[in-house]
């Protein structure tokens, strides 16, 4: 199997994404890093154990790392994913504590011990990733591949130019896009046509298993925000769309290009700045994904959460 490190802020679909990865035999978790972003790091690491009990992973660690972006205020997303991170009924609870060793040593650790074959899966802010590659300017290329939820190639959501991931640490996310890593990006242009809608909700729930039952309401309360801030029927399966994305890459189009994050303060701070067309003349420094194939997406991950 390809061996992943999941990177991020649990979060109601970091949750079902790590699930995903969980249930799928073509992918061995090696461990779990945790970010500020949706919610404070204590209640993002407390929230990983949840997710890998309710996942049956209690052999998978856990390392916190970073508690606020490089520069910026700590921001939050509490109005999307509840002052908890998780609201739902009857979660298990955490496993275990988390690992002594701060997230970021972990990623790089992790990465020298298997040069070329550990695949990062970053669902959230990048401030841990932007560090490991501070602290250890060889591990862009130690990774197979950085497989980031983020940004987009239109609008925000966030602000009008912002996806919640980049702004959340622009500066952090700025790191990345220049590192030379073999990166891969799942923005809002595609996740927003992932919508979990009732009709999805309700055949999590027809499952009938704790892990069906789970991402059953936490999708209802998660839908409850994206039908009031952005008119949906449902949430978007953001998180999930990049573990899939890892799975299957063909579920996706991808289009190699530039893209470069704006850190200016200002109306378009945050926005990843996609070169579509290629008139800066800039090398591509990301495969974007510019397009998804949501039916086949949905029953795939229907069907691996099932497995639980
Ligand atoms: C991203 O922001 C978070 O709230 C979600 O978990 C997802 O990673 C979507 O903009
Ligand atoms: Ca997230």
């Amino acid at each position: 199997p390809l061996h992943v490190i999941l990177d991020g802020d649990p979060g109601l679909d970091d949750a079902v994404a790590w699930l995903l990865a969980l249930a799928s035999p073509e992918l061995k978790v090696l461990g779990v890093t945790t970010v500020h972003g949706n919610v404070d790091l204590s209640l993002t690491t407390r929230n990983a154990g949840v997710t890998l009990a309710l996942g049956k992973s209690t052999d998978v660690p856990v390392y916190a790392g970073a508690d606020r972006p490089l520069i910026r205020e700590l921001m939050g997303a509490a109005a999307v994913h509840g002052d908890t991170g998780l609201p739902a009924n009857g979660l298990p609870d955490p496993y275990r504590e988390p690992e002594a060793e701060h997230a970021v040593n972990y990623l790089i650790r992790a990465a020298r011990e298997q040069p070329g074959e550990v695949t990062l899966i970053a669902t959230g802010p990048l401030t841990n990733v932007a560090l490991a590659f501070r602290m250890e300017p060889a591990l862009p290329q130690l990774l197979r591949e950085v497989m980031w939820m983020g940004g987009s190639t239109a609008h925000g959501n966030r602000t009008p130019a912002a996806e919640f991931n980049v702004l959340a640490d622009p500066h952090a996310a700025d790191v990345v896009f220049r590192s030379g890593a073999a990166l891969r990006m799942v923005g809002l242009n595609v996740t927003m046509q992932c919508v979990a809608t009732p009709d999805r909700v309700e055949a999590l729930r027809q499952l009938g298993t704790p892990v069906g039952l789970a991402c059953a309401e936490m999708l209802t309360f998660y839908a409850a925000a994206y039908r009031r801030r952005y008119n949906l029927s449902g949430g978007a399966l953001h998180d999930p769309l990049a573990v899939a994305a890892v799975l299957w890459p063909d579920l996706l189009t991808w289009q190699a290009m530039h893209v470069e994050v704006d850190t200016h303060e200002g109306a378009d701070l945050g926005r990843t700045v996609c070169d579509l067309y290629g008139v800066t003349g800039k090398p591509a420094n990301a495969r974007v994904a510019v397009g998804v194939d949501d039916p086949t997406f949905f029953s795939r991950l229907l069907e691996r959460l099932s497995r639980f």
